[in-house]
């Protein structure tokens, strides 16, 4: 007989976080993201059909316009995250300034959560992939609530991190610092399924993700770089094959499985890049890290970045190992 693949509540409970982790606070983070990878790939499987697709009108505090689907899938965490008891400050890619959430008596809950509601705006409205990317921070302390300043925190400070992805099926990955899991929600069950356990990030790849509409913006190592993925040799693997989804969950997801790397770099008029710290590059580097990967700004590790504001943006070249690290090289080289 084929073994029952654990559920994500098994999982957890087989495996808790080391201490300090706080395995019964973080099951219950776990639950609540579940549940909001429930909710939104429902809006999402049905937003053509209802009247949620286009922009709002507004524009958020990234000067980007705001897609229907990105204030859904905000309020979904938001409130979500809220009703969660475990989480005490919830920082998002949407909002200009954190909600803090009021502990009961004088006792705050364990968890800070700093998210991006949905990754990959522009896909809504051509049915192609999404994700939403998670991080968690512990709480500075367990008797006072928590200020703006206590979300700066250096990546390689995270509780745990991970990101749902909704393509043709709903999968939510994370890493509590003990490996990289993936689960598959089956929607007949409405629960979250092992699929990948303890995934592996292969030393090198055969595959690159990068806008390179971008490319005559881009610094001469960034365009050395890219161009060197074309040349023909067998050797490396040359050429890489070109895999952009515009969705850097989606993206980063098929390196994660197969190997490769995927790269937002600076351009000469904007150093800092488009993505931000917080909310996507600190999570997903905590997880490729975790897989055996490599996460850099092209100088250096995304972990030690020190954060100064909540929406602090940066580069990211991201992926196997042994690719980021000869990106670094052609970038350092030429900047
Ligand atoms: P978001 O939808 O949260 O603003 O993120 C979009 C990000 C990322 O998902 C993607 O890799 C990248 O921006 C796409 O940007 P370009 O359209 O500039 O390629
Ligand atoms: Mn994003
Ligand atoms: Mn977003």
């Amino acid at each position: 007989m084929t073994q029952q693949p654990l559920t994500l509540e098994q999982f957890l409970v087989a495996h808790p976080p080391a201490p300090p982790g706080d395995p019964n606070a973080l099951a219950a983070l776990f639950s609540a993201i579940g549940l909001i990878g429930k909710s939104l790939s429902r809006d999402l499987r049905l937003a053509g059909l209802l009247n949620i697709l286009g922009t709002t009108g507004e524009t958020n505090v990234q000067g980007e316009a705001v897609k229907k689907l990105d204030e859904i899938a905000n309020e979904t965490f938001v409130k979500v995250l809220q009703q969660s008891g475990v989480a005490c400050a919830l920082a998002s890619e949407e909002m200009e300034k954190p909600v803090i959430v009021s502990g009961q008596g004088r006792r705050q809950a364990p968890y800070m959560v700093l998210f991006d509601p949905l990754d990959g705006s522009s896909n809504t409205d051509v049915n192609m992939p999404l994700g939403s990317i998670f991080s968690i921070v512990a709480a500075r302390s367990a008797n006072q609530p928590p200020v703006e300043g206590d979300l700066l925190t250096r990546g390689t400070g995270q509780a745990a991190a991970g990101y749902l992805l909704f393509g043709p099926s709903t999968m939510l990955v994370f890493t509590t610092r003990a490996g990289v899991h993936g689960f598959t929600l089956d929607p007949g069950l409405g629960e979250y399924l092992l699929s990948h356990e303890a995934i592996r990030i292969p030393a090198r790849g055969k595959v690159y993700a990068a806008n390179e509409g971008n490319y005559h913006k881009w610094p001469a190592g960034t365009r050395r770089y890219l161009d060197s993925l074309k040349q023909q040799d067998k050797a490396t693997g040359r050429p890489y094959s070109g895999r952009y989804s515009g969705c850097l969950v989606a993206d980063v997801h098929r390196i994660l499985l197969g190997g490769g790397i995927y790269l937002y770099p600076g351009e000469i008029a904007k150093p800092e890049g488009k993505l931000r710290l917080l909310y996507e590059a600190n999570p997903m580097a905590l997880v490729v890290e975790e897989a055996g990967g490599k996460a850099s700004t092209g100088t250096k590790r995304i972990l030690d970045v020190e954060p100064t504001k909540l929406h602090q943006r940066v580069p990211l070249i991201i992926g196997s190992r042994d690719d980021v690290a000869e990106a670094e090289t052609s970038m350092q080289a030429d900047r």
